[in-house]
């Protein structure tokens, strides 16, 4: 049976269980409705962002803290009104340094710098913090083993190998990661080296100002302004997803930009939903530059118009404004997309019917569901600006794939029980299914099985590269960059890919690392319910 077929068998029978009711069809009606609506005046739709985007600063929230010195960590719980007015309980890092305080701060560090931070766990429960896309060892990688209780502290300290990109960090204790990072600890880790620094210096890029770390999330929030997170069985099973998305921690907001070049970092911070980002003009789609990937630059910018973004991934973009005019609005999108639940079978089915009827899913116009459009972010035209710089035809040289002879490794993804797995099997601790010999290069195989749902898998430790997508669903048709299936968002150096239903991605991962012993990583999917349900697996390394 065709994908397609299967989607629309399962569309009817959801939709027949919400009959008469107002449930995912008439939710999803809503939206598609409030895209096709003609483009609100200028008026209303500033009005409808109202609040100014959280920009990086030299302190505060998302503050820029340039890593050397060492540092402590203080994950704590602290009081922050993300909707105006209400302020609420949220968890935070805090950074103390020469008087000033950073809470979730972005770092910044050259390659091949040493960061020496102290993990303190002000939580009332176990944590760790994991350093997501960094080449470190398994100690410093914070695998769950490493977890720490309340009130103790973990020591980290490691030379970061990595070359310029966008990486991050959040909290990875085991079962705990999910509410953990939901409730607010993540933030931005960016590394930089020479070939980075010429490019910011070609573009006139500035940290903060004009090349921008944009973090989407979706939140859901009570009445007094505090973040929910009490995910029942469906959403343990198909993910955590929010009403409200937040844009840098701001709700519907907005930034007044010049007309130049802008490059945005965009982190997919959401523990489940996954975005179809574009920019948009009056709602006419806007041509942008994928400049780079989890892993930093590509060899070249690639032309877009729309890339699929899932948890735990990241985009480097340049919007290019210069033929915009003051007073110009561009909206940063997400676009409809069908989301694909089509998790397992008759079981799968029996599920979503109880959801539906056990109600909060699509019930009301407010509800955001899954695959539905999204505008996350109104850029407002405010100014002229002298702007001469061209974004250069070539920005990095990627190392040849490695590609093994040896045999591929397998993956399969599949529901059994209501908990996804891979190869047949939950996680568990202290087991290692796989090993694998350091030094090596593998073609892993991650093949997600037809009645699915899209997991973007994540690999602790060791880059990879994509090789190639086979049995794509059809929505992938208009993003696909070349020959082997590739979308944007796969190219370059890669920590976490997105697997849809029936597809088969095909992985380089290079194994070779300069640490001493065996090392544990981890591999797994990147929807951090699914991860904290068990859709994870040990990898070991073996020196
Ligand atoms: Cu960003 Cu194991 O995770
Ligand atoms: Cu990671
Ligand atoms: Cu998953």
């Amino acid at each position: 049976m065709k994908m397609i077929d299967f989607n629309r068998r399962k569309f009817l029978i959801t939709g027949a269980a919400v009959l008469g009711a107002a449930g995912v069809v008439a939710g999803v009606g809503w939206w598609y409705r409030a895209r096709r609506a003609p483009h609100a005046g200028m008026e209303t739709g500033a009005a409808a962002f109202p609040n100014a985007l959280r920009l990086p600063g030299t302190s505060g929230v998302l503050g820029v803290m340039d890593v050397a010195a060492p540092f402590t960590m203080l994950a704590k719980p602290v009081q922050h009104a993300i909707l105006e007015g209400k302020p609420a309980p949220v968890l935070a890092y805090q950074v103390e340094q020469d008087g000033k305080t950073w809470v979730n701060p972005v770092f910044r560090v050259r390659t091949g710098a040493t960061l020496q931070a102290k993990l303190s766990n002000a939580l009332d429960e176990n944590t760790i913090i994991h350093w997501h896309g960094l080449k470190v060892d398994a100690r410093n990688d914070a695998h769950p083993l490493y977890e720490i209780g309340a009130g103790t502290a973990y020591d980290y300290q490691f030379p970061v190998p990595n070359r310029a990109g966008t990486y991050w960090y959040h909290p990875h204790p085991d079962k705990l990661t999910s509410k953990q990072a939901y409730l607010g600890l993540a933030g931005f880790f960016i590394v930089e080296d020479d070939e980075e620094l010429a490019l910011q210096k070609a573009l006139d890029l500035k940290l903060g100002a004009t090349d921008i770390p944009l973090v989407i999330q979706d939140k859901k929030f009570d009445e007094q302004g505090r973040l929910l997170y009490a995910p029942n069985e469906e959403e343990k099973v198909n993910g955590y997803i929010g009403d409200t998305v937040l844009v840098n921690l701001t709700p519907r907001p907005h930034f007044n930009a010049a007309t130049r070049i802008y490059r945005f970092r965009i982190l997919n911070g959401s523990n489940a939903r996954i975005y179809r980002l574009g920019f948009a003009q009056g709602g006419r789609p806007l041509e942008y530059q994928v400049i780079g990937t989890d892993g930093g630059l590509l060899d070249r910018p690639y032309p877009v118009k729309e890339a699929f973004l899932a948890p735990g991934e990241r985009l480097d973009v340049l919007l290019d404004l210069r033929a915009a005019a003051v007073g110009d609005a561009v909206m940063l999108q997400s676009l409809a997309f069908d989301p694909m639940h089509a998790e397992g079978s008759m079981a799968g089915m029996a599920m979503d019917h109880g959801a539906m009827g056990g109600m909060d899913h699509g019930a009301q116009p407010g509800m955001l569901a899954d695959g539905a459009a999204i505008d996350l972010l109104r850029i407002n035209v405010a100014s002229k600006a002298a702007y001469e710089p061209r974004v250069p035809p070539k920005l990095s040289t990627l190392a040849p794939v490695k590609s093994a002879v040896a045999k591929a490794r397998e993956f399969v993804l599949d529901l059994k029980d209501r908990r996804w797995r891979i190869n047949g099997e939950v996680f568990e601790m202290n087991k290692t299914p796989v090993t694998v010999q350091r030094g090596v290069n593998e073609i892993w195989e991650v093949r997600n099985d037809k009645a699915s749902m899209p997991h973007p898998m994540h690999l602790h430790g060791v880059p990879f590269r994509v090789l190639g997508r086979s049995g794509s669903p059809q929505q992938l048709k208009s993003v696909i960059v070349n020959e082997q299936g590739l979308t944007a968002t796969d190219l370059g150096w890669k920590d976490t890919v997105l697997v849809w239903p029936g597809e088969t991605v095909r992985l380089a991962v290079d194994f070779s690392h300069p640490y001493p012993g065996d090392q544990i990583y981890l591999f797994h999917c990147h929807n951090l319910e699914h991860e904290d349900q068990g859709m994870m697996i040990n990898i070991k390394v073996q020196a």
